[in-house]
C-alpha cells in the first residue's frame, strides 16, 4: 500500500479505490475527501470503465465516519462546507455508469455508511459493525444518511438507527436490508472477485442502462419511471449487444459481448 490517502488499482476496467488511513480506521477528512472526488472526476471520463469497488485499508474498518478531529472546532459555515464537499463526492460515487460496490471489511459508521448507502452493493465481512453515530457526538448525519438510509431501509428503521447512535451487526444489517451480501472476511475477496466477474461478463451497455433504470427511475412518479425505462429498454435495441446476446441464445451458444 502506498502514502495516498486513496490508492487506485485499474485491474482491465475494474477499479479498485481504497481508502488508506487505517490508523484513523479510515475516517473521512478533507483530505481523503479531495483525493476520492479527483479519482472519481477521472472514472467518469474512463472509457472502459466496468466496475468500481471501494473499500477501507486494514481489516478493522472500512470507514468509521467523518474525521472527528478535523470536525470538532468547525464553525456552522465550516460544517456546511465540508457536508457539501462530501454530499459532492458521493453523490460522483453514486452516479458512476457502472456498478460500484462497497467491501465493508469492519467498522461502517457515520460518514462511513453513507458512503456505503450510495454503492449499488455492500457486501460485508460478518465482523462488519454498522451505524450512525451522530446523535452520540451532538450531531446528525451530514453526509446523506438521513436520506438514503429510509431509501434503503425504510423510516422505522431509520429513525431507530438515527435517534439511537445503536450500532448493529452484519447480520442485522442483512435483515434489514442494508447490505446485500455477508460472509467470513477471510471469504470477502474471493466473492467480490467472482461478483465483478459475473458483471464482466455481461454486456456492459446493458449493465450501464440497468443501472440508470433503477437510479434515475427511482427520482420519478411511477409513470414517469416507467416511461424512462422503455426508452432505455428500447435504446438496447439500436447497439451490438442485444444483436449479439439474443443471436447467442438462438444459436446455443455463450454470447461474447
Ligand atoms: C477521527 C477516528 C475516528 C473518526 C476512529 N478514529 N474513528 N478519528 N474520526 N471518526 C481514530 C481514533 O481516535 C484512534 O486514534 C484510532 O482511530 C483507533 O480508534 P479507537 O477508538 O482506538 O479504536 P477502537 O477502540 O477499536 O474503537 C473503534 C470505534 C471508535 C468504535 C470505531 O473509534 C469510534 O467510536 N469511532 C468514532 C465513530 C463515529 O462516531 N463515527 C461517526 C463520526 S460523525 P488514536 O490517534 O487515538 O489512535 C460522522 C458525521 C458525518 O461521520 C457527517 C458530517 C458532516
Amino acid at each position: 500500500m502506498s502514502d495516498a490517502v486513496i490508492e487506485k488499482v485499474d485491474n482491465d476496467g475494474v477499479v479498485r479505490l481504497t481508502i488508506n488511513r487505517p490508523k484513523a480506521l479510515n475516517a473521512l477528512n478533507s483530505e481523503v475527501l479531495s483525493a476520492l472526488e479527483t479519482h472519481l472526476v477521472e472514472l467518469e471520463a474512463h472509457p472502459s470503465l466496468r466496475a468500481v469497488l471501494i473499500t477501507g485499508a486494514g481489516e478493522k474498518s472500512f470507514v468509521a465516519g467523518a474525521d472527528i478531529t478535523e470536525m470538532r472546532d468547525k464553525t456552522p459555515e465550516e460544517a456546511r462546507a465540508f457536508a457539501s464537499q462530501a454530499l459532492r463526492t458521493i453523490k460522483r460515487l453514486e452516479t458512476l455508469p457502472v456498478p460500484v460496490v462497497a467491501l465493508v471489511n469492519g467498522f461502517c459508521l457515520g460518514g462511513g455508511c453513507e458512503l456505503a448507502l450510495a454503492c449499488d452493493w455492500a457486501v460485508a465481512s460478518d465482523n462488519a459493525i454498522f451505524g450512525q453515530p451522530e446523535v452520540l457526538l451532538g450531531v446528525i448525519p451530514g453526509f446523506g444518511g438521513t436520506q438514503r438510509l429510509p431509501r434503503r431501509v425504510g423510516p422505522a428503521m431509520s429513525i431507530d438507527l438515527v435517534t439511537t447512535g445503536r450500532k448493529i451487526d452484519a447480520q442485522e444489517a442483512l435483515r434489514i436490508g442494508l447490505v446485500n451480501r455477508v460472509m467470513p472476511q477471510a471469504e470477502l475477496e474471493n466473492y467480490v472477485e467472482e461478483l465483478t466477474k459475473q458483471l464482466k461478463g455481461n454486456g456492459p451497455q446493458s449493465v450501464r442502462g440497468a443501472k440508470q433504470a433503477v437510479h434515475d427511475g427511482m427520482d420519478q412518479d411511477l409513470d414517469s419511471a416507467l416511461a424512462l425505462e422503455t426508452s432505455l429498454f428500447a435504446f438496447c435495441f439500436a447497439g451490438q449487444e442485444q444483436k449479439e446476446g439474443m443471436s447467442a441464445f438462438v444459436e446455443k451458444r455463450k454470447p461474447n459481448f
